[in-house]
């Protein structure tokens, strides 16, 4: 039975492309467990249109909300009448909230991220050094957050070293000591950069390198991630750094699928103030990519 005087909600993920994504899925989930009745849909937009299709499905479409993917995020950020700080932090919008005429852009997926660390795999972050492969969009969302999940130590290496550098000013100023390693990483670069020998405790990959099967040894060294906890943000057979990390000798490694399900969960808390138990949908989609897979 639905909620007594619940209308049925308005939501899309708009991308492009779009049709491999599964926020349509989690979310009818999610509402599953408050009998809330939704119309989740996939709105493949043309790359120049995000402005004209968003400011449709609100104004005249009845719009509650709206999850943005590639390659949309900057688009979204322009588009919205007001940022949360997560958004400005980011400079990317994952998430609209549609409410009294006035549109609102949320950044989900560094919450998901820490989320699925700390509480799905119960790694703390506070006091750790972080290593993160990368210095794009994705980078740029979550490196806030891990400061203020109480990461002390930040190093990011990426192929353009003016890109990573410039994000690591910026944590810096908050005076997280930052640095920036060229790749591959190897001990002995580490070591010169952070003034120590101290071996990173997590890794984060979010780079899309993993997509090229022979690309590992151009990212890094793997006596680099003996005492890390490996995080890479693809999942499933895109997630190679994941499963490379896991033979090369890391402490745990693990997909991105639970930053997934997490960002997921904090885009429906936004839209409806309830937190759904992401644990379920979890399993469910795993099983079901590893059913896919096979
Ligand atoms: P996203 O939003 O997913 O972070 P992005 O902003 O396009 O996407 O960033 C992609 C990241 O993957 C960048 O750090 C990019 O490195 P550059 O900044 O040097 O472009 C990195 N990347 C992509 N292909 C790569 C490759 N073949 N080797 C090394 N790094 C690569």
């Amino acid at each position: 039975m639905k909620k007594t005087g619940s209308e049925t909600c308005k939501l899309q993920v708009v991308g492009n492309p779009i049709g491999h994504s599964k926020s349509p899925d989690i979310h009818q989930a999610f509402a599953r467990q408050f009998d809330r009745s939704l119309d989740y849909q996939k709105a493949l937009v043309d790359v120049d249109s995000f402005d004209q299709h968003a400011t449709d499905f609100f104004a005249n479409q009845g719009g509650l909300g709206m999850n943005v993917t590639v390659p949309f995020k900057e688009a979204a950020c322009s588009f919205v009448n007001h940022l949360a700080t997560s958004a400005e932090q980011a400079g990317a919008v994952n998430t609209v909230k549609y409410t009294n005429g006035q549109s609102w852009g949320h950044n989900t997926d560094g919450v998901g991220l820490i989320n699925d660390i700390t509480r799905r795999w119960q790694f703390p972050l506070a006091g750790r050094l972080a290593l993160i492969l990368g210095a794009g969009g994705s980078t740029r969302g979550i490196l806030q957050p891990l400061v203020d999940a109480g990461v002390a130590t930040v190093v990011v290496a990426n192929r353009t070293a003016a890109k990573a550098a410039r994000l690591v000013e910026r944590i810096k100023a908050q005076g997280i000591a930052a640095f920036v390693v060229p790749l591959p990483v190897t001990l002995a670069s580490l070591a010169s950069v952070t003034g120590g020998l101290k071996l990173p405790e997590v890794v984060i990959n979010t780079t899309s390198i993993g997509l090229q099967l022979d690309a590992m040894d151009s990212l890094m060294a793997p006596e680099v991630l003996t005492q890390a906890f490996c995080y890479d943000l693809s999942y499933g057979t895109q997630a190679r750094f994941h499963s490379w990390a896991k033979t090369a000798g890391a402490l745990k490694s693990v997909d991105g699928l639970g930053m997934l399900v997490e960002q997921a969960a904090a885009s429906y808390n936004i839209w409806f103030q309830e937190w759904p138990d992401t644990e379920p949908v979890y399993q469910q989609l795993m099983h079901r990519i590893r059913a896919d897979e096979n």
